[in-house]
């Protein structure tokens, strides 16, 4: 018999408030972090299985990514799968065949792991029910598939929910843990819940230094320890603005995790530098541009040159003036994501 089983999970990207660097152990965070789950960055993601031909107990897994059959990402997975084979024993009992794609070019310095792992994550948890013939509860299941993005890309763990997600304990949000993250959606200001992403592609080039070896260098930081407390204190802070709507406490705490972040990697040994000089001119108009116009637009970082610009949907049309205007002279070939806050992943199929 050739029965095929089938899931598809489109599932988001994410960009960090509080960042996530240094971790330990399985992939335990250092500090807790929050982030805004993103709208049109997503990865689409479907788990195939079949039975196995042969009596092999080997994971038989192939890959395609765009349609193409991809052997580097097929062995990141296969050593993801070789982790957890325990939790999912269809994993050696049937043979696995995994198409993905992003919504967003793979070049654009976008990071693709957390919505490749949250989606693949889903996947495994819906393939995972349908076989054993149950529905586990809705926020079961969803912390169930976040915890297993975790292990799969720590970031990922948090693009499970909609609008806004918290990873790591923190005493102010209930049912907060290092294993997966925590739904935040509902206690948010309204205002949070539609705010804007631009993502303003400084360079498109690979990264020269992975967040893998990016968090690892935080064990030999010599100011991992402030780091981590300042984390703390700044999530704390950040939570009561997240909750009135303060916009310019907000603004203050997000750009400064952003250019710590960044100061991280600059102090570490050895040290690496991410942003341009293009990142840094978009940093130095943004910051003139809400001296200004006093509209409360902000910027955050990732793990890459790219500048994302916060800011709430009333101010859409002023600030998308302004990026045509200033700051898309900055950005390779000329190129904007416009992204928003979003829903959250989808079960296609
Ligand atoms: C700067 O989640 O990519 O984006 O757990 O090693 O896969 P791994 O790291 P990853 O690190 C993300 C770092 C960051 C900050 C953040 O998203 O919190």
């Amino acid at each position: 018999m050739n029965t095929i089983k089938k899931v598809t999970w489109q599932s988001p990207s994410n960009i960090a408030l509080i960042k996530y660097w240094g971790k330990h152990g399985n992939q335990l965070p250092n500090n807790p972090s929050i982030s805004f789950t993103l709208e049109e960055c997503y990865s689409e993601t479907t788990l195939a299985i079949e039975p196995k031909i042969g009596s092999s107990n080997e994971i038989e897994l192939r890959f395609y990514f765009d349609k193409k059959e991809n052997l580097a990402f097929r062995l990141k997975i296969l050593q993801f799968f070789e982790s957890i084979h325990k939790e999912f024993s269809f994993l050696r009992d049937y043979s696995i065949v995994i198409h993905s794609m992003n919504s967003f070019p793979h070049s654009s310095g976008i990071a693709s792991s957390a919505s490749s792992m949250s989606a693949l994550a889903l996947c495994l948890c819906s393939m995972d029910d349908m076989l054993n013939k149950r529905k586990t509860p809705k926020d079961d299941f969803f912390a169930r598939a976040s915890h297993f993005a975790r292990l799969g890309s720590g970031s990922a763990c948090r693009s499970v929910y909609p609008v806004m997600a918290s990873w790591g304990k923190n005493k102010h949000i209930k049912n907060s843990s290092d294993k997966f993250a925590t739904d935040c959606s509902d206690w948010i200001h309204p205002i949070f819940k539609t705010f804007q992403n631009s993502i303003l592609i400084a360079s498109a080039s690979e990264k020269k230094v992975s967040s893998r070896v990016g968090h690892s260098l935080m064990e030999t930081n010599p100011f991992a320890t402030a780091r981590y407390k300042q984390a703390n204190d700044n999530l704390n802070t950040l939570i009561k603005a997240l909750m009135t709507g303060d916009l310019d406490t907000f603004g203050e705490i997000v750009e400064t995790e952003a250019l710590t972040l960044h100061a991280l990697m600059m102090c570490s040994t050895p040290s690496f530098t991410l942003m341009t000089p293009n990142t840094l001119a978009m940093i130095e108009a943004i910051r003139d541009f809400r001296e200004s116009s006093q509209i409360p637009v902000y910027f955050t970082l990732d793990a890459g040159p790219n500048i994302h610009l916060l800011y709430p949907n009333k101010f859409k049309s002023k600030v998308h003036e302004f990026i045509d205007l200033e700051l898309k002279q900055f950005c390779e070939n000329g190129r904007i994501i416009f992204d928003a806050v979003g829903k959250g992943p989808k079960l296609i199929k």
